[in-house]
């Protein structure tokens, strides 16, 4: 996919007061299972099985990442990935999903705000695109104030598949516009 000034394989680091966004690796591997292998992040999260193992970091690292503009959470001057952060493209040209995850033992300090308005930032500056869209499910009100904090409003009610629970769970489905 390309689009103006984005495209998949082509797009920067992005830092903050505290943290480092850069590419994913292969050494991040075993920081993504331990961090998603826990059940407090998987059933968070949508397309995450519970249990988590190296093979499925493989597959998200080889097969998932390279279709997404996606970003390892780093404390800046420290390589080891604590999060992840990143934008899926949507059909439509102009628009991209918002999605995360910290380590629980980094959880309550500002951290995604602060990687979430970089991010933001480069959605509707570099990238161009119009709008960002994100989704939590109802029991994650931690998410829900993240994306508030971000300037996002609520648009929708739905169910949303959770594949660590195997089923749909209720869930609230918010949006940004393009700034102003
Ligand atoms: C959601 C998540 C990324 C938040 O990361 P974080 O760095 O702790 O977020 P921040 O510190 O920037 O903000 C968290 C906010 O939620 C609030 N919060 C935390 N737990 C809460 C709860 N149980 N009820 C209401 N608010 C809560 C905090 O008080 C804070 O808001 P404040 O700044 O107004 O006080 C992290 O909890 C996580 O990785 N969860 C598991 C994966 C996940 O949920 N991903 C998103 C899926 S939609």
């Amino acid at each position: 996919m390309m689009a103006g000034t984005r495209n998949l394989s082509d797009y920067p680091d992005l830092s903050t007061p505290r943290l480092s966004l850069r590419r994913l690796a292969t050494r991040d591997a075993a920081a993504i299972v331990r961090i998603v292998g826990q059940w407090d992040v998987a059933r968070r999260l949508a397309r995450v099985p519970h249990p988590y193992t190296p093979d499925d970091a493989r597959f998200f690292l080889e097969q998932v990442a390279p279709q997404e503009w996606i970003w390892a959470i780093t404390r800046t001057g420290a390589d080891a990935l604590i999060g992840v952060i990143g934008l899926t493209p949507d059909k439509r040209d102009d628009r991209a999903e918002l999605g995360y995850w910290l380590d629980p033992d980094q959880w309550g300090g500002g951290l995604m705000t602060e990687a979430g308005q970089a991010v933001l930032s480069h959605a509707f500056g570099p990238f161009g695109l119009s709008v960002v869209t994100s989704s939590y499910f109802e029991d994650n009100p931690a998410s829900g104030r993240v994306l508030a904090k971000l300037g996002f409003m609520e648009t929708a009610r739905t169910m949303r598949p959770c594949l660590a629970m195997g089923r749909d769970v209720p869930s609230v489905e918010v949006q940004q516009p393009r700034r102003a």
